[in-house]
């Protein structure tokens, strides 16, 4: 089964192929993934210690539905039954990644709730605390009364202090510490404190910030302060950036509006975002924006179709966990040096560190570093041939 490759933000996706037709304990790959982003291809602690209390016998997995909040795919998740499982995902290549092993993937499960609730609830909580409050409280609310919710968090963000968050909301049944991860899980019941779930619940709403400037929420990228090296980018957009332009990795649409304020010529611009919560944020941001807007859910290491007079972009170089992942910003070079009309302009900023100049030589006639303050490089790159 085809599923699409973008997908509007406002769309949820559902893969229809049964769980069961894939046969429990599939080990499910990523092969034909152009770039595993968040992928089974890869370990992942947080999955296998989240899943660890039901092989190893402290947790039965109900015959009841099941809701996967945060969700991502991996060996541990095909040990068990997974025909009555629902899977929330808003990160497009983890989306991706769960969809295409068949699995029913929501971007959000608040619409597509269980009457009864959920007989468990999984949740793998992010690393910023607002967000991760929301994302407990909402695991609650969801949760059938006397249905589990079972979260998992690494060591090194934030386990201990979403545990403790837990430990306020709902008496813990029990806990455990496995690969660098606390998992610990409490069930819904009349005891929980329902006051601070409600408050919570709201914890991560979009607002206004920046004195009014944006409309962001917790656990977007840079959510209420201008990235210092987006700034910088913008602070060097020539005014001469002009026609159809895309921006890749676009977020909440910081480097979108700069654009469009500074260069008078742009016509049309296509944001790119795999994160549904920050797209849906840029479209309200721009709302007033003259230009042809266009807006992609969509992972922009599998490619882009459109073809374009310039692209911008800050690249992510994080996936999961810490480490720098800079293949992720050579793959949007890549991705922009193809999207881009000969004479195109890619104008993009880094940390300097980023070994990024052998991808730039590969895929453009010129290259230029235009900048270089606090750790960052602003480059000028522009596609080799004919206008
Ligand atoms: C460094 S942030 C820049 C955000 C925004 N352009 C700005 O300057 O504030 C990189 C953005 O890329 C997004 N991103 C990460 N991986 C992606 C992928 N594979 N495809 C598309 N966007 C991705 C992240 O969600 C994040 O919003």
């Amino acid at each position: 089964m085809i599923f699409p490759r973008a997908i509007d933000a406002g769309t949820a996706c559902r893969a229809i192929a049964s769980a069961a037709a894939l046969g429990a304990g599939r080990i499910a790959t990523s092969a034909s993934h152009s770039w595993p982003y968040v992928s089974n291809a890869h370990s992942d602690p947080a999955l296998d210690a989240l899943l660890l209390p039901f092989r190893q016998g402290d947790l039965r997995w109900p015959e009841g539905p099941v809701l996967f909040l945060r969700a991502r795919d991996g060996w541990a998740l095909r040990q068990f039954p997974l025909d009555k499982l629902l899977c929330e995902q808003s990160f497009k290549p983890a989306a991706d990644d769960l969809m295409r092993t068949g699995l029913d993937v929501v971007e959000d499960a608040s619409s597509h709730a269980s009457a009864d609730g959920y007989a468990l609830v999984l949740v793998l909580p992010p690393r910023q605390r607002d967000e991760a409050r929301t994302l407990l409280a909402r695991a609650l609310s969801l949760a059938a009364p006397g249905g589990m919710v079972v979260a998992s968090m690494p060591n090194d963000e934030g386990a201990k202090a979403g545990e403790g968050d837990m430990k306020r909301l709902a008496t813990l049944s029990g806990s455990l510490s496995k690969h660098h991860c606390r998992v610990f899980w409490a069930r819904r019941t009349e005891s929980n404190d329902d006051a601070l779930r409600s408050e919570w619940l709201r914890l991560d709403a979009p607002r206004p910030v920046l004195e009014g400037r944006l409309v962001s929420r917790p656990g977007v990228f840079a959510w209420d302060r201008i990235d210092a090296a987006s700034a910088l980018l913008a602070a060097h957009f020539p005014a001469d950036l002009a026609g159809h332009g895309a921006d890749l990795g676009a977020g909440h649409g910081f480097l979108s509006a700069e654009v469009l304020k500074r260069c008078p010529g742009v016509t049309a611009l296509d944001l790119y975002e795999a994160e549904a919560r920050a797209l849906a944020l840029a479209r309200g941001n721009l709302r007033d924006a003259a230009a042809t807007l266009a807006f992609h859910w969509h992972d922009v290491t599998t490619g882009v179709s459109g073809q374009y007079d310039f692209v911008v972009m800050n690249p992510p170089f994080h996936a999961q966990g810490r480490e720098d992942r800079p293949d992720i910003g050579r793959r949007f070079i890549e991705v922009a040096a193809t999207a881009l009309k000969p004479r195109g302009r890619l104008w993009l900023v880094a940390n300097r560190h980023l070994p990024y100049e052998s991808v730039l030589d590969a895929g453009f006639g010129q290259v230029r570093t235009v900048a270089e303050r606090d750790g960052f490089k602003v480059i000028e790159a522009v596609k080799a041939g004919r206008a």
